[in-house]
């Protein structure tokens, strides 16, 4: 089992700072790692990317940990590691499947807010807008697209107050479009707006932080739950699992992350799910003892 990794800018033999930690603890445990180069692979180099990957002498599972890749980059990625007998965990298909919140929508609708979007051949203007935010009548909504929000510029370019103010509406999604400039995904996804337990203030964005957990998934066992910020007090709450590990059974992917949220009524809500090769650790995660948990679960499973 092998675990890829990034280079860093610096230096391309050694890995990218911010997943050293990450690195030393998948040694520890065990798996064989492996190096490529992020600006490489997403400049279409694909070769020179993979150029201190070594081949396998049989077909062995590989983990991509690294940051996100658009569908066509790891569509390249699992290709070539595929050339070099690696086979990454999850095809271009399930990559996808988590990646783009409109490809799991069907599997998580009762569990996640009511959301619509824009299509690949949509012309976003405001009409289109406008369309798909009088679903929401008055209440409150968020925009993001199939992948990221900017949560971090929460007032100016995620939160709709109103969905019924064209105006704010426009003017909030166009600030989304002009921060996301070329690296959108896709199109737009319009949310409903959950009322969420208020953990605290984001300490550099003022972005009001709420009870959030991220649920690590292989092939359909938990992995790991980790608080999913690392300010605030979480307290005692832990999110019911069970609902969740039942949609868990029907998402196609062998690798995903599940983000959970406590609403003010009590109940819990799926905010979004993500491959489980580019989710994030949070840095309260202990890592040592995540990596033990994922061979685990790997090692229990077809994915020897
Ligand atoms: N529908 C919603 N209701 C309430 N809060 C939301 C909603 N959607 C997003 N948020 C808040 O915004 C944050 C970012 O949204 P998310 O969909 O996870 O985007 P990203 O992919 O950028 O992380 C969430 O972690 C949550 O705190
Ligand atoms: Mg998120």
């Amino acid at each position: 089992m092998r675990i890829i990794y990034c280079d860093s800018v610096f230096d391309n033999k050694v890995v990218e700072p911010d997943y050293e930690e990450e690195r030393n603890s998948a040694k520890k445990n065990g798996f064989n790692i492996s190096i490529i180069s992020f600006e490489e692979l997403n400049e279409n180099n694909i070769s020179k990317a993979l150029r201190f990957v070594t081949e396998s002498n049989e077909i062995e599972i590989g983990i991509y940990r690294g940051w996100m890749l658009n569908t066509e980059v790891y569509e390249n990625l699992y290709n070539a590691l595929l050339k070099k007998n690696i086979r990454l965990i999850n095809s271009p298909t399930e990559y996808k499947h988590c990646h783009f919140l409109p490809e799991s929508y069907e599997k998580i609708k009762t569990y996640t807010p009511k959301s619509n979007w824009t299509v690949k051949t949509d012309k976003i203007n405001s009409e289109l807008i406008n369309s798909l935010t009088n679903d929401f009548g008055q209440t409150s909504i968020i925009v993001k697209d199939y992948v990221k929000s900017e949560k971090h510029n929460w007032k100016d370019a995620c939160f709709i107050p109103n969905a019924a103010d064209k105006k704010n509406v426009n003017k909030i999604v166009g600030k989304f479009l002009e921060l996301r400039g070329e690296s959108l995904n896709i199109g737009l996804v319009f949310r409903q707006f959950e009322e969420l337990e208020f953990l605290t203030e984001h300490s550099k964005s003022s972005m009001p932080l709420t009870k959030e957990f991220r649920i690590f998934f292989s092939d359909k066992k938990i992995v790991s739950v980790f608080d999913y910020w690392d300010e605030g007090e979480y307290g005692d709450s832990k999110p019911e699992l069970n609902k969740f590990i039942e949609v868990a059974q029907n998402i196609e992917s062998n690798f995903f992350t599940m983000d959970v949220a406590k609403k003010k009524d009590g109940d819990w809500i799926i905010m979004e799910l993500g491959d489980g090769q580019v989710a994030g650790l949070p840095d309260n995660a202990n890592k040592d003892e995540y990596y033990t948990q994922l061979k685990k679960t790997l090692h229990n499973n077809t994915y020897k």
